[in-house]
C-alpha cells in the first residue's frame, strides 16, 4: 500500500486573517503543479473559515489546530469538529506538545478528540513525541509506544487509515535542534511496529508518519530520506513562503 507524503504548516498563534490570506495567495501560486504530495495549512480558527473560502479547488488542504470533542453544547470558547468541518477543514492537529504541556491534555482527552475529528470525517494528525528528559533516561520509545496506544484507543482498523501521526521530539520543536534523520527514522520504525501489534502488517505499512521538530529547508532533504519518514510538520519555517515552498519541494 503507498504511503501519503504530506507537508503540512502549524502556523500555531500566528497571522491574522489578511496576513493569512497573503500567506495562502502565494502558496497556491508557488506550489500550483505539486501533485505527488498533500499539502496542508493548519492555520489559526479565525482564518479558518477564509481560508476555506481561498483554498477551494486548490491542491493545498485547510487544517484546524485543535478541537473540543462534541459535536455541539454549553462549552464555552471551545470549537466542535463539526464546525471545522463546515468551514472546509480536512485536517485537525491533536495531542500537539504545547497542549499537552500549557493546556494539560492527557492522552485520553486526546483520544476523545481523535474519535470525535473522525466522527465528523476529518483526519486527525495526532502529535507524539518524548521530554528531552526522557531520551536522555533512554526513555523515548516506552514513552512514545505508550502515546500511541493511548490516544488510538477505540480507533478501529477501517479509520486508522485516516489517522497521521506526527512524531515531534519535544526538545526539537522551536529550539533549531532537528533529530538526525536516523533518530526520527528510529522512532518512525517503533511507531509503525506499535501500528503493526495493533492493526496488522498491511495497515502499519499504509500509515503516514510525520516528522515535526525544526524541520528547515536545509535539514528536510535528508529527514525526508529515510524510509520511515512520510512527511514534515513545520512550524516557524512554515510562516514564510519562501521556506514553506522548499520544504513542500523537498527531494529525497
Ligand atoms: P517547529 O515546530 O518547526 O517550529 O519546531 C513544529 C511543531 O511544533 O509542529
Amino acid at each position: 500500500m503507498a504511503r501519503n507524503i504530506i507537508v503540512a504548516g502549524n502556523w500555531k498563534m500566528h497571522k491574522t486573517v489578511s496576513e493569512a490570506t497573503k500567506l495562502v495567495g502565494e502558496l497556491k501560486e508557488a506550489l500550483a503543479d505539486v501533485e505527488d504530495r498533500k499539502i496542508v495549512v493548519c492555520v489559526p480558527f479565525t482564518a479558518l473559515h477564509a481560508l476555506g473560502q481561498a483554498l477551494k479547488g486548490s491542491n493545498i488542504q485547510l487544517g484546524a489546530q485543535n478541537l473540543y470533542p462534541a459535536d455541539e453544547g454549553a462549552y464555552t470558547g471551545e470549537i466542535s469538529p463539526r464546525m471545522l468541518a463546515d468551514v472546509g477543514c480536512r485536517y485537525v492537529v491533536v495531542g500537539h506538545s504545547e497542549r499537552r504541556e500549557y493546556f494539560e491534555e492527557s492522552n485520553e482527552f486526546i483520544s476523545d478528540k481523535l474519535n470525535a475529528a473522525l466522527g465528523q470525517g476529518l483526519k486527525p494528525i495526532l502529535c507524539v513525541g518524548e521530554k528531552l528528559q526522557e531520551r536522555e533516561a533512554g526513555r523515548q520509545k516506552t514513552v512514545v509506544s505508550r502515546q500511541v496506544h493511548e490516544c488510538l484507543e477505540g480507533i478501529d482498523v477501517e479509520e486508522i487509515l485516516d489517522v497521521v501521526i506526527a512524531y515531534e521530539p519535544i526538545w526539537a520543536i522551536g529550539t533549531g535542534r532537528t533529530a538526525t534523520p536516523e533518530q526520527a527514522n528510529t522512532m518512525h520504525r517503533q511507531i509503525r511496529g506499535v501500528l503493526r501489534s495493533l492493526y496488522g502488517e498491511e495497515t502499519a505499512q499504509g500509515t503516514c508518519i510525520m516528522y515535526g521538530g525544526s524541520v528547515k529547508p536545509d535539514n528536510v532533504d535528508d529527514l525526508m530520506a529515510q524510509p520511515e519518514i512520510d512527511g514534515a510538520l513545520v512550524g516557524g519555517a512554515s510562516l514564510k513562503a519562501e521556506s514553506f515552498v522548499r520544504i513542500v519541494r523537498f527531494q529525497s
